[in-house]
């Protein structure tokens, strides 16, 4: 009896077992992995009829979103050809933004291929020609201060002297 018992709970237990690696089995299956491009590749979708995305390391190809985006078409294609996470973030979307970008993943972007964003630096000469002119206005503006102050005293004194030869005379 006690025999009949252990055997049925075993082969539950490898019924149970048997359904849980095909479904995790099936699972792996279902889910491929996303597919991988470079930058270039990414890139070229760069109009209105084929426009894709790179937001946070992953592609989107937003073509069908281009005429529903409440922000307008115009910037989602001025986020095209470049890592667009900055100009997504800074809009502030909301978390419905976010669910509703899923529909259009279509893979991740090899972030070593895409261009990291320039920000603008002037050229050495020029900074130290700015310094230069920086420098200098500093120096007249003392000086305009300290001549605001001796030339009234100048003024005073030439005054005190004419009338001390006045005086003499
Ligand atoms: C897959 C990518 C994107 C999706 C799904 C998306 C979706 C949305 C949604 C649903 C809104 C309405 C407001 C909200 O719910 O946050 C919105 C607004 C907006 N989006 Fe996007 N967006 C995407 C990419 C971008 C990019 C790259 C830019 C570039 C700057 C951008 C600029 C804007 C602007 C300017 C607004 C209007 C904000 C306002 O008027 O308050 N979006 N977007």
């Amino acid at each position: 009896m006690a025999w009949l018992v252990v055997n049925f709970f075993q082969r539950l237990i490898c019924k149970k077992l048997t359904f849980f690696l095909n479904s995790s089995l099936i699972v792996a299956e279902m889910a491929p992995d996303p597919k991988l491009f470079v930058f270039d590749e990414v890139a070229k979708h760069n109009h209105q009829r084929d426009c894709w995305l790179i937001i946070s390391g992953k592609v989107y190809d937003v073509t069908p979103f281009l005429e529903e985006h409440p922000g307008g078409d115009e910037v989602l294609l001025l986020a095209t050809e470049k890592d667009a996470t900055e100009d997504f973030e800074t809009v502030g979307h909301s978390l419905s933004a976010t669910e509703e970008m899923e529909k259009y993943y279509v893979g991740n972007v090899d972030m070593s291929t895409v261009p990291k964003p320039v920000s603008y630096r002037p050229p050495a000469s020029q900074s130290a020609t700015a310094t230069t002119t920086t420098s200098s206005a500093q120096s007249s503006a003392s000086l305009i201060k300290v001549l605001q102050f001796l030339i009234p005293l100048l003024i005073i004194g030439v005054a005190f002297y004419l009338q001390y030869r006045g005086k003499k005379q």
